[in-house]
């Protein structure tokens, strides 16, 4: 990994650490609120390594009692467009056969990977599926995937930090800021 500065490439601070931590606290009221009177369990999937930031910040703001549970899925794209074809490769720990599924993404983007996602979980007998991304491009969306919570709309920019990476770097970067010129991101 090279040593360059840990933002180095980041043109533009989109959203700062306090405003993501202010919305991240709305988004769990919302659903604090939502689920406070089911009687089954809730699971908290999510969808690794881009969410992890985001998933474990929001989990504290939600004040009810749930479990915890992650997923890998590899699509083969390159770092910038996926692609249809994704696969499971690490699956979760637990069934959700009956019980209130939320999924967390880090952006969704042209909504393949979700659609997928949401299906193969869909297929489990959960007894609801929901979605909470923190990011949401709809202007790049290829297929309809309903989101019921949204962090935050945003254009067709490429983003990093907060979980979300460029070849697996600045995932640690606390705020979310736009990518710069690539050229300006070699030594
Ligand atoms: P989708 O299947 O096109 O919706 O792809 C979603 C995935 O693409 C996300 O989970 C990210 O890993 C990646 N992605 C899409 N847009 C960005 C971006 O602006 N910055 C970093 N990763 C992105
Ligand atoms: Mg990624």
């Amino acid at each position: 990994m090279s040593k360059k500065p840990w933002d180095k490439g980041i043109v533009k601070v989109m959203f700062s650490e306090e405003e993501i931590a202010v919305r991240v606290k709305e988004l769990g009221e919302e659903i604090t609120r939502d689920f406070k009177d089911v009687e089954e369990d809730i699971v908290v999937v999510c969808l690794l390594k881009g969410s992890v930031i985001f998933m474990s910040d929001l989990c504290r703001t939600i004040k009810l009692p749930l479990v915890m549970d992650f997923m890998t899925i590899s699509s083969y794209g390159n770092e910038f467009v996926s692609t249809k074809e994704v696969q499971i490769k690490k699956d979760l720990d637990e069934s959700i056969m009956g019980k209130h599924v939320i999924v967390v993404e880090d952006i969704v983007d042209s909504g393949n990977t979700l659609k997928t996602v949401l299906k193969m979980l869909g297929n489990r007998g959960p007894k609801t599926v929901s979605l909470c991304t923190l990011l949401n491009k709809p202007s790049r969306r290829e297929v309809e995937v309903e989101v019921q919570y949204v962090g935050f709309e945003i254009p067709d920019e490429f983003v990093l930090g907060y979980g979300l990476d460029y070849m697996q770097e600045y995932r640690n970067i606390p705020y979310v800021g736009v990518m710069g010129d690539l050229s300006k991101l070699e030594d």
